[in-house]
């Protein structure tokens, strides 16, 4: 196939990319983030673009008006590249900041927010550690390299070390120009010491790590000063791959047809864009930042290796592996010290990954007496059940939708999100991030949405939103809608909660549901005995864990045994980087829990069918809301 020319309009921005690559690849390409709530299913009418010269093959779409296709109106994600193109972007297509400052790393900045600290020994993944050596002479002829060695053993301990080429060619000449005054900086690959690089001088006060949680729907990185044990910065994206579907599945299988290359692309220079952000925000150097920590599931750390990943989405599950060595940062395309060192986080299944053992690790879930739980609320729901004796997790797919992807007006807990919807004198009022006009709503905010539109009755228990309840009761985009925030605009669109993204949101909730219930039944475990249940994911700020139970996407605990704990798995990430004991213990965690395959269970579909109702069919379930006015 050719290459074409793609010019994007206002922007100025032009991309090359081969025919028959979609529109929505093309402005990929040309780093231009398009609201593709859909993932490029051709289903939300999100990536509309106008055609203004040249030749693209678009597929029909009931989603464009006749005077839209008129204009030369197409979907992007809908629209093949066969010619050069002059494309004009609108501004409502176009995503808002590509990249955010991570507001849940203000609140979580510390290292166990809301959680019990846990300690390990002070031995980070990467150490610097200076040598002051003597002179060789004629009494003392050692090797430069066993000189150095020698040092490092006398100073650290480490008995097994070893060393590249690359550094031993450097070696003489640092040594002799800095006077025998030098930095080692070491990385522990299993269980051998690397000595990594040699720097002339003492520069062991600077030695910083990226720590990252690579979601399917967003990559959150923070750095991480390994010598103070403190969170410098943080910065969030939305995860690139969502050009090729908002599912892990989907997005298989676009590597299926495509190969790994350009999915594993969109990763590294995601991880790229921010980590050299928050370098040069901090005016830190890339050559300090001597690892990068990488979290999440099993799937996005294949792509992020460059792994093929058919066999994780084909029976029977296998994935090539679920425990990768380190490996250089450089060999993926990660840009910070060239001879720094890429670790992922060991994954326990095909569908539980290394955010999970991060997860369990921050929680303390394996350290505990009584039987705990931990469920992480993504684009997959992970649940797990256990204590220090056992552990059991299964996984869900749950779609985007409490993220706040795939629901409208959805977006992440940013600036202008609503993040908490509450009734006050019988009105219906909200909270925004930043005190500032909606621009849309995020996770919190779709939870709380949903209980108070069930208790003024403006939606029934099957979530159906009925027409004349209330005057806020809409359409829009010819469907009944709940207009929340019609004083805010973005891109000219009010903030609204659709019959389908209510809908996406009950799917969400009920299949998390379903399968804590199936797994409580499974390990023969009653609620009763759950004496702590830990919530994680990225919602938004502080979620109102009483809307959680009445929309039943939480079982029905007593309040004070629910701890919103945030994102477990970039804590134990940071954990895991700062202390090699840490590490080691997520290898042990991963090897004691036992996965649960829910595709094994007869009862899902039963179960998840009875989720979706506002609480659920069965209102025995939830006695704690026997006097509420939805029941
Ligand atoms: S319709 Fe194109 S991204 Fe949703």
């Amino acid at each position: 196939m050719p290459w074409y020319k793609v010019a994007f309009e206002p922007l100025g921005i032009t991309a090359e990319v081969e025919g028959g690559n979609s529109l929505l690849e093309a402005a990929g390409k040309a780093g231009i983030t398009i609201n593709s709530v859909c993932g490029g299913d051709g289903i939300c009418g999100r990536c509309k673009m106008m055609v203004k010269e040249g030749q693209v093959a678009s597929e029909v779409s009931p989603l464009l008006t006749r005077e839209e296709i008129r204009r030369g109106m197409v979907l992007a994600c809908q629209s093949y590249v066969q010619s050069d193109l002059v494309v004009e972007i609108p501004e409502e297509t176009r995503a808002r900041e590509k990249i955010w400052i991570d507001r849940e790393a203000q609140r979580f900045r510390a290292f166990h927010p809301g959680l019990q600290p846990r300690e390990f020994s002070r031995s980070p993944l990467v150490f610097k550690v200076h040598l002051q050596l003597t002179a060789p002479s004629l009494h003392n002829q050692t090797d430069d390299c066993r000189r150095i060695e020698w040092m490092v053993e006398k100073l650290t301990g480490l008995t097994s070390m070893q060393m590249g080429l690359k550094v031993m060619r450097q070696i003489p000449e640092i040594l002799r120009r800095h006077d025998f005054s030098v930095t080692a900086t070491i990385g522990r690959r299993r269980d051998i010491g690397e000595i990594m690089d040699i720097e002339g001088g003492d520069t062991s006060g600077r030695n910083y790590f990226a720590v990252v949680d690579v979601g399917t729907s967003t990559i959150v990185a923070h750095l991480v000063d390994a010598i103070a044990l403190s969170t410098v910065d943080a910065q969030a994206c939305f995860n690139s791959q969502s050009l090729y579907g908002r599912e892990v599945t989907s997005r298989i299988m676009a590597a299926e047809r495509r190969g790994v290359e350009p999915l594993q692309s969109c990763l590294v220079e995601d991880i790229n864009r921010l980590v050299s952000g928050m370098a040069s925000r901090n005016r830190i150097s890339l050559r300090d930042i001597t690892a990068v920590v990488c979290a999440g599931n099993t799937t996005m750390m294949h792509f992020l290796l460059g792994l093929p990943v058919s066999n994780i989405r084909r029976e029977p599950f296998v994935a090539v592996t679920l425990e990768p060595p380190p490996f250089r940062a450089a060999e993926v395309g990660i840009k910070i010290n060239p001879r720094g060192l890429l670790y992922t986080l060991p994954g326990i299944s095909s569908w539980v990954g290394g955010d999970l053992t991060a997860g369990i690790l921050a929680a303390g879930l394996d350290e505990m007496e009584e039987i705990g739980m931990l469920i992480d609320i993504g684009t997959n729901g992970e649940i797990i059940v256990g204590n220090r004796e056992w552990l059991v997790a299964c996984s869900a797919s749950a779609g985007p939708a409490l993220e706040g992807a795939s629901v409208g007006c959805g977006m992440v807990c940013e600036a202008g999100a609503i993040e908490s919807v509450f009734l006050r004198d019988g009105k219906i009022g909200y909270k925004v991030i930043g005190d500032q006009p909606p621009a849309g709503i995020c996770g919190s905010g779709i939870i709380d949405l949903i209980a108070v539109l069930l208790e003024r009755k403006i939606i029934d228990r099957a979530g159906r939103l009925m027409e004349g309840s209330d005057p806020r009761v809409s359409s829009r985009d010819g469907q009944v809608c709940f207009l929340l925030g019609p004083e805010g605009r973005w891109g000219g669109r009010e903030v609204y909660i659709t019959q389908e993204d209510i809908d996406n949101v009950l799917t969400a909730k009920a299949a998390i549901f379903a399968a804590t219930k199936i797994l409580l039944e499974r390990v023969e475990v009653r609620l009763s005995e759950v004496k702590r249940l830990f919530l994680a994911g990225g919602f938004g700020s502080y979620i109102n864990r009483e809307n959680a139970i009445k929309i039943g996407l939480l079982p029905d605990l007593p309040l004070s045994r629910i701890e919103y704990v945030g994102n477990t798995s970039i804590l134990g990430a940071k954990l895991a980087a700062l202390s090699e004991e840490a590490f080691l213990k997520l290898r042990e965690i991963r090897k004691k829990t036992t996965y649960y395959d829910l595709l094994g269970s007869p009862d899902y579909v039963e179960q998840f069918r009875q989720a979706m109702f506002l609480p659920h069919t069965n209102i025995e379930l939830f006695p704690s809301l026997a006097g509420w006015g939805a029941r």
